[in-house]
């Protein structure tokens, strides 16, 4: 197959959720679809369970889990899927945004009882401000939960969507009796039977049609015409241009757990969901079908042997051919770097690819060389946008509590950092670390690898900061910028990249310093605005 074929192929996707929603649910049936499992319940779900919070050993286990299940590939009507997992915990929030500069689209899926929850509107704001193209699944049908209109209204006031439906519910809970395929004008009736064998679906384009009354019931039948009705005078007709571009989101309805309402989802997604689309660098656009090699890392995992401290960075191919043995730029670095072993992942297993293509993952054995973000190319120097780092929740000193191993433990922690497992500043008073994290999970999480894979142990001292703030120093001569480092000493910090941030105390420091010092730029993530 040539390699423009290859890359139209390939379907790079994100799933997104709260905890609970159904996500790892619904990705195990996808994979039964593509044929890449026999059987339900192959797939571990990788999240940690709110019970495991101080249990390290289920965290270690969870994250072997998880590097297994980083990457799900399979092969569907020709097509090549890559489904990029994405933790749902919130204390792992980074690494979802983080997953997220890597996949072509989303697919959100929403509990039909619960509606739109915290998590989800957190990461689907995030998918909005990239114009990532997405598809909502509302899942659990099977229970009761909310009327379908009001939560298509949830979903559009709550993530600020426009949505459309491409599926509705006959009844729902207790009396649902299965679904209205709008985009094919077919119905799929529910039936206990539907885990074990997908039923046949029966094509109905005329709804006036009597017959309805014959499949569906009478009051079912008059109900599903109303609302069908509705959805027609209320949602704009699907548009795949607004989809592609993020101005429109089409809806479906079912139940994961029942494999129920998810070949629906996913023959739409296959048909309608990008190809691998060009990504910015700050050079220049950077076209799949080039046919030189680039891409980038996102993911950094570290090995869970404790003999073997290599770690397996994720690479996502924006551009031309990753082979085997054959030697990359790596930019940041300046020096060529061969891989003799790059896997690819299937199903849950990975395996050792010569040639990968544009959309697809590839994970390198690393001993160190790198970190998220970095760029690797066939020679030209690009430096790929878009990993920003937003400012972490949770602020803590950290200090050495064994004076002979200073080393390990600086080692551990700029390795750590480089993961993208939280963010380190060094204060300009005196050159104090200070750790920042979004969940205070990871700080266990930190303790505990500093001391099982680097032999060094670390304490922890409360470091009172609302925000980080990333301060813009163009014009460093600047009185005002002067003073306001003079005034601020106190609270300046480095970030790993040498970029100067504010720690505010308060939310009332913050809005001072602004106002005093209005020609000093605040940012509140470390990416700059292009
Ligand atoms: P997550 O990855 O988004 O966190 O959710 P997950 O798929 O693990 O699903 C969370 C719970 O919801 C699971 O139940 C799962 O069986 C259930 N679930 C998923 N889809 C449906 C559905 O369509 N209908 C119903 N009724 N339930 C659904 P659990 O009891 O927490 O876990 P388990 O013991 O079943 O694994």
């Amino acid at each position: 197959m040539d390699f423009e074929k290859e890359i139209a192929r390939r379907r790079t996707f994100g799933i997104i959720s709260h905890p609970d929603a159904g996500k790892t649910t619904l990705t195990e049936k996808l994979l039964l679809f593509g044929g890449a499992i026999q059987e339900a319940g192959a797939v571990k779900s990788n999240k940690i369970k709110k019970s495991a919070t101080s249990d390290f050993m289920e965290i270690e286990r969870q994250r072997g889990i998880s590097v297994a299940t980083s990457v799900l590939a399979f092969n569907y009507n020709n097509q090549k899927i890559n489904i990029l997992d994405t933790p749902g915990h919130k204390d792992f929030a980074e690494d979802t945004f983080r997953t997220l500069t890597a996949v072509d689209s989303v697919i959100v899926v929403i509990d039909v009882a619960k509606g739109v929850e915290e998590q989800t509107e957190k990461l689907v704001e995030v998918c909005r401000m990239r114009n990532i193209p997405m598809i909502v699944f509302i899942n659990k049908l099977d229970r009761e939960g909310k009327d379908a209109f009001d939560l298509l209204d949830e979903v559009e006031q709550k993530l600020g969507l426009t949505v459309t439906p491409l599926s509705f519910p006959i009844g729902m809970g207790y009396d649902f009796k299965g679904i209205y395929n709008i985009y094919e004008k077919n119905i799929n009736l529910f039936s206990g039977q539907s885990k074990k064998k997908i039923e046949d679906v029966i094509a109905f384009e005329d709804l006036s049609n009597p017959e309805l009354e014959k499949i569906t019931g009478e009051t079912a039948a008059n109900e599903l015409r109303d609302n069908l009705e509705l959805v027609d005078g209320v949602y704009p007709e699907f548009d795949k241009e607004a989809y592609l571009s993020g101005a429109l989101q089409p809806v479906f309805f079912g139940s994961a757990l029942n494999n129920f309402g998810v070949r629906e989802l996913l023959d739409c997604f296959v048909q309608i969901a990008p190809a691998p689309r060009p990504k910015m660098a700050e050079q220049r656009l950077v076209q799949p079908d080039e046919k030189d090699f680039s891409g980038f890392v996102f993911k950094i995992h570290a090995n869970m042997d404790p003999k073997h401290r290599d770690r397996l960075a994720f690479i996502k191919i924006v551009s031309g051919t990753f082979e085997r043995n054959t030697p990359y730029l790596h930019v940041r670095h300046g020096k060529k770097l061969k891989f003799s072993s790059p896997n690819a992942f299937f199903a849950e297993k990975k395996e050792i690819v010569d040639i990968s293509f544009p959309g697809d993952i590839v994970g390198l054995h690393d001993t160190g060389n790198f970190k998220i973000g970095d760029t690797l190319t066939s020679g030209e120097e690009l430096h790929y946008k878009g990993i920003p780092s937003f400012s972490p929740e949770h602020f803590r000193y950290i200090n050495n509590a064994d004076p002979m191993k200073a080393k390990q433990l600086n080692k551990g922690i700029d390795q750590l950092m480089d993961e993208g497992v939280a963010q380190l500043f060094t204060l300009e008073m005196n050159g104090r670390k200070v750790i920042g994290t979004v969940g205070a999970l990871q700080y266990e999480v930190i303790q505990y690898r500093l001391e099982h894979e680097y032999g060094a142990k670390c304490t922890y001292e409360n470091f009172p900061v609302h925000k980080a703030c990333w301060v813009d120093s163009e014009e460093p001569d600047n009185e005002e910028f002067k003073e306001f480092k003079r005034v601020k000493q106190k609270y300046l910090a480095t970030d790993k990249q040498g970029q100067l941030v504010f720690l505010a105390d308060s939310i009332f420091s913050l809005q001072m310093t602004q106002q005093k010092y209005p020609s000093v730029k605040l940012r509140f993530t470390s990416e700059k605005e292009s």
